[in-house]
């Protein structure tokens, strides 16, 4: 399973790299914003600091500016992964774009029949945001498994990235799933790290140690 992290603070990013377990990064344009950084510098940081997949949105809405924008993304660094929305106007540019080697991950996912025709234009991710359906009581995990067990069938090559990820349990129920890849914001992966005997434990190993015959 593949972590990314969900952010664009430079911090959250290499504080996280160096714990030696994050493959990629996720951006949108409200993380970009809070970052009150130029935008390109940003994106450049970001790649140096992460040599996995780095994804960057695109915000045009036509398929011709939206390939061109995509492409001028993609020149930023070779790690850059395009974010295009799934609209038809995506889906015609991502189809000329994954032609082109660039790599793109269609967002705002929030259907298995939108993931089937991402898979079809040549998507190399897709991003269903679970959280988002869960904040309209919908189970949003139910839409990875199904988006899952319909890629299973055929050969396509695109990943399904968990995304809007509210809590540790959807990174668990992620991997149950069997889920190539969980985006996953700085103060969840934190949480990923906590349990209250693993504290009590290593204070008392501590003390005992204290006690010990050296
Ligand atoms: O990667 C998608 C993510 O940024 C959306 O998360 O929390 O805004 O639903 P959220």
């Amino acid at each position: 399973m593949k972590f990314f992290i969900d952010t664009a603070n430079l911090k959250e990013i290499r504080e996280a790299a160096g714990w030696g377990i994050l493959d990629g990064v996720t951006t949108n344009p409200t993380l970009v914003a809070r970052e009150k950084a130029p935008f390109a510098d940003l994106i450049r940081e970001i790649c140096r600091a992460v040599p996995g997949p780095v994804s960057v949105e695109c915000v045009a809405a036509d398929a011709g500016p939206l390939v061109e924008e995509a492409r001028r993304l993609a020149g930023l660094a070779p790690n850059v992964v395009v974010k295009i929305p799934l609209t038809r106007e995506g889906l015609k540019a991502t189809r000329t774009l994954s032609q082109e080697g660039i790599g793109v991950n269609t967002t705002l996912i929030f259907s298995t029949a939108q993931a089937l025709l991402a898979a079809k234009a040549g998507s190399r991710f897709v991003s269903p945001f679970i959280g988002r359906l869960d904040d309209i009581s919908q189970e949003g995990m139910d839409l990875v498994r199904e988006i899952l067990a319909v890629y299973e069938n055929y050969t396509f090559q695109t990943e399904v990235i968990v995304a809007s990820i509210r809590h540790p349990r959807h990174v668990i129920e992620a991997a149950l799933l069997g889920a190539p890849v969980a985006t996953v914001p700085f103060s969840v992966l934190d949480k990923l790290f906590h349990h209250p005997l693993t504290d009590i434990g290593i204070e008392n190993f501590l003390k005992d140690w204290g006690r010990a015959v050296k």
